[in-house]
């Protein structure tokens, strides 16, 4: 049998989150609703990467004896972009192809005046847009649906999440969602919730696991557990199913590379918070009377409340003219909060609205607080306006505030606009909000709107890094996506993405530097092209060509952005260039339209699906992007002192060309004070850990923590081999070993080489080599250690003490009477030092700075029982308390 009238399709797009698909209808008998059976309902999410590819099936049979209309409902993400969908009819099969919108709307106008039904379009509540498509399907006949879309999730607070929207009008045999993720960095938490549905049948409907890089997260109610109550015959299944993951984070950054095309992912821990500088530019206009402005004082009270003291705040209102709180940005300390709740608790609504005169206002006053330095100096600003219409006081044509605005703040911090309900040209906040740095959000008129508020303050309250640019080699990369931000923000992550000139490259180097609380950060990240592919290996099972769709897609948002604000040759130019990738990849985008055509008869095209174009979206873009990691050379092998292994010490004696050794056996637990020098203020000192043997008597015991301080810079790094923690003053930074950062400010470098080693300079003249040991994991007895190294101490005083310290100024020691000793390969000798004469042994020991597996021998004078004569006092002498 023909498939009925065939072209009678609808297709609507609206805005964007995840989704599922579902013939609606009025319904009675079971699973059969005004004659359509809906048997099955497939959501299959494959993420790779963050890149996730979602497909949606549903399969419908007609029972009735006539012709009958079913729909397809979907709703999916409004950052997403539908890539495929196709119709099959009684097991004919009519693909969609991508189109440019102006040749697709011809056809779709076609098929309207043909008294067919085509696309359609509707936003759906906040973060959804709604496709929808109605065919005509014979007595009889069997009718499927299958929608693809795709989207780069971001993360938010600390994880990535996809929604999908789950309300089917009947009960459906087969009802299955079904996700596989995979993350190259190791999944760290995985979570799935579906809004509507009880823990009992959660209990046995739901299935999530996850291990190292693969996660699962299956949903399959059946029919029973699908209905609203034991004899009733609607579904419960009617709302948000939330799937959330985030992958390790040991490692600041991750690049993958495949086929050429590249993608990095950068969001570093454990860095202090950058202090801000906050402006709140308030409407009070009469518009805001009533639960608005209820609700922005409520908001205002909580995010005063999460205020922290070194932040700097102050609030401009305004209404058909301008009040301030403070005529200066003030600090948060406990008592301008005070005043600032009492401020906010008073604020009324009133007037007309001048948006133009209160931004101004609050720019000049960061301006002016940076020009006095009024606020610290690595601190950052922030402008967050909140309005709820349309500017008609001062002046209010959109362009020329957009153009006094962009003057006032001259690209110096980001410009955040709320729109507050909708009632308001949001096209004019979002685009004003973009070519500031910023981003716009939509505040929905609802009893929620103060946690809207709220949650959004929250996503910038923690600025980790500021003017973030990630650099690669030049001549190496082409068309990389943004690769500057103004701010890192905690819990956030920086993408960037590009194609590499050289396909077959065997290493890949970029930087990313930003700038942090307390000092300059350049995080590096070499990736060695065969441990990558030997990461990506697994992946087999999910959609190949990923990180290159990945760049399409980042690619195509970022230019539809740019687009936003562009005039002219410009626009056309990254107009052309937007449409030029959607086709090329098979996004249906502001400018493409899908259209589903039948196959024996390409003249007849009916469906159409396409994307809202101009509406108000909902950019919820918190600046994110990604990565790093590389290697500096060491530093020069210059005659050294160190201390490593069973802690061995080597003091080296490069006037004499020779070296004396020692040993100091310590208990575990046992802190050694290294160096001591009153002077410049510098201590080093190092805690003894044993290995894993019962016995204490054979133990071996090695440095596991040290503690470098300077007192004059009041800058303190604890070094272990899992982690290296750096406080200046209060401002605390955590690194892993797997990072490789160079941290950077007066007078002072550290530089953490990935799993190798890390150099700490204090200015000219002092610098440390902490190296690190590992073992293999279960070794039965060994331990990760450290050794430490000093390679410059010529800065240091004369008054310089401690087991290292003492050997930094010249002594004198002499060396006769070479014998053999009770070991034929090891002659002992005499040696006078310090005015003791004792007996040494040739021996060696090793050098790990080159290389940390097999070292480099270097020959010296072993004295004997824990340096005794050598050093000053006995090894008690140089037991400290703790660390610090
Ligand atoms: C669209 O989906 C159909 C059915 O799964 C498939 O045969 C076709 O290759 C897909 N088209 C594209 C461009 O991926
Ligand atoms: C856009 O402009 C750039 C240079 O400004 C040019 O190289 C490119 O070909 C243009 N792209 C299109 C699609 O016109």
């Amino acid at each position: 049998m023909a498939p009925a009238q065939w072209p009678c399709l609808i297709l609507a797009l609206l805005s964007c989150l995840a989704a599922s698909g579902f013939p609606r209808s009025p319904s009675r008998p079971l699973g059969v609703v005004d004659g359509i059976e809906v048997y099955s309902t497939k959501i299959s999410c494959k993420v790779t990467s963050r890149f996730a590819h979602n497909v949606v099936t549903t399969r419908a049979v007609n029972r009735a004896d006539t012709a009958k209309e079913v729909s397809f409902d979907v709703e999916l993400p409004k950052t997403a972009f539908i890539t495929n969908f196709t119709l099959t009819i009684d097991g004919v099969t009519y693909p969609g192809n991508v189109k440019e919108k102006e040749v697709a709307k011809k056809q779709y106008e076609k098929a309207v005046s043909q008294g067919k039904t085509a696309g359609l379009v509707k936003a759906s509540g906040r973060k959804l847009e709604k496709f929808t498509v109605s065919v005509n399907v014979a007595a009889g006949s069997k009718v499927s649906f299958e929608l693809t879309y795709e989207e780069l999730l971001k993360r938010h607070k600390g994880k990535y999440e996809m929604y999908l929207k789950v309300q089917p009008k009947q009960l459906i045999k087969h009802f299955e969602i079904e996700a596989d993720i995979f993350e190259p960095q190791g999944i760290s938490m995985l979570d799935a919730e579906a809004s509507f549905i009880t823990n009992d049948l959660l209990g046995s409907a739901l299935t999530k696991s996850f291990s190292r890089k693969k996660g699962h997260v299956s949903f399959k109610p059946s029919l029973d557990q699908q209905r609203s109550c034991p004899t009733c015959t609607d579904s419960l299944l009617k709302g948000d199913f939330t799937i959330t993951y985030d992958v390790n984070r040991e490692s600041p950054a991750n690049v993958q590379i495949v086929n050429g095309y590249f993608v990095h992912f950068f969001a570093p821990q454990g860095l202090p918070v950058v202090s801000k500088n906050v402006v709140f530019v308030i409407d009070v206009s009469g518009s805001m009377h009533g639960r608005k402005i209820k609700q922005t004082k409520d908001a205002l009270l909580k995010i005063l409340e999460d205020m922290k003291e070194d932040d700097y705040l102050n609030f401009i209102l305004f209404s058909g003219d301008v009040t301030t709180w403070k005529g200066n940005l003030v600090q948060a300390t406990p008592e301008s909060i005070q005043q600032a709740r009492e401020f906010v608790m008073n604020m009324n609504a009133g007037g007309m609205t001048n948006i133009n005169d209160g931004l101004l206002r609050g720019i000049s006053m960061l301006n002016t607080a940076r020009e006095v330095k009024a606020v610290p100096e690595r601190s950052t600003s922030i402008v967050i306006m909140l309005t709820d219409g349309d500017a008609n006081a001062g002046e209010s044509r959109p362009k020329k505030i957009q153009e006094n605005v962009r003057n006032a703040i001259r690209g110096k911090f980001p410009l955040y606009n709320l729109g507050f309900g909708n009632n308001l040209n949001y096209n004019f906040l979002e685009s004003m909000a973009l070519e500031n740095h910023g981003l716009a959000r939509r505040i929905y008129e609802d009893s929620d709107a103060n946690l809207q508020l709220q949650g959004f303050y929250e996503e910038v309250a923690n600025p980790l890094l500021t003017g973030v640019e990630v650099e690669y080699p030049e001549n190496t990369i082409l068309d990389l996506t943004q690769n500057t931000y103004q701010h890192f923000y905690d819990g956030s992550e920086i993408v960037v993405a590009g194609r590499l000139v050289d396909k077959d490259l065997n290493s890949f180097k970029a930087d990313v530097k930003g700038h942090g609380a307390v000092n300059d950060l350049t995080f590096t990240e070499e990736v060695d092209m065969k441990e990558m592919e030997k990461a990506l290996r697994e992946r087999e099972y999910i959609f190949g060509n990923y990180i290159e769709r990945l760049w399409a897609y980042l690619t195509i948002e970022q230019l539809l952005e740019k687009r936003k604000n562009a005039h002219g040759e410009e626009k056309k130019n990254l107009t052309a260039q937007a449409l030029d990738l959607s086709l090329k990849y098979h996004f249906v985008t502001p400018l493409t339209s899908m259209v589903v055509t039948k196959p024996e008869d390409s003249e007849e095209q009916t469906a159409i699906a396409d994307k809202p174009g101009e509406g108000p979206t909902d950019a919820e873009v918190i600046p994110s992007m990604a990565y790093l990691t590389g290697y500096q050379p060491q530093p020069p092998q210059t005659p050294c002192h160190h201390v490593d292994g069973d802690p061995h010490f080597l003091i080296q004696i490069p006037e004499k060309g020779d070296a004396i050794c020692f040993n100091i056996d310590g208990d575990p637990g046992t802190v050694l004070r290294l160096i001591q020098d009153p002077v410049t203020g510098l201590t080093v000192n190092g805690q003894v850990i044993g290995d894993k043997s019962p016995d204490s008597k054979t133990r071996k015991t090695y440095f596991g923590k040290l503690g470098i301080a300077n007192a004059q810079m009041d800058f303190r790094i604890e070094v272990r081999p899992d982690k290296i923690t750096l406080w200046n003053g209060a401002a605390q930074s955590t690194f892993s070993w797997l990072d490789t950062v160079t941290v950077a400010q007066d007078g002072l470098s550290v530089r953490i080489n990935r799993k190798k080693n890390m150099v700490v300079s204090f200015g000219d003249g002092v610098t440390f080599v902490v190296v690190l040991h590992q073992v293999w994991k279960k070794h039965p007895v060994h331990q990760d250690f450290l050794g430490f190294y000093v390679v410059d101490s010529h800065r240091m005083s004369a008054q310089t003490h401690g087991l290292l310290g003492q050997f930094f100024h010249p002594f004198e020691f002499k060396v006769s009477d070479v014998h053999p000793g009770s070991d034929p390969t090891k002659p002992d000798a005499t040696m006078v030092v310090k005015n003791h004469r004792l007996t040494v042994t040739r021996g060696s020991q090793k050098d790990y700075r080159k290389d940390v597996s097999s070292g480099t021998k270097v020959a010296c004078w072993f004295v004997h029982n824990n340096g005794q004569g050598l050093i000053d006092g006995v090894p008690s002498d140089y037991i400290v308390p703790d660390l610090f």
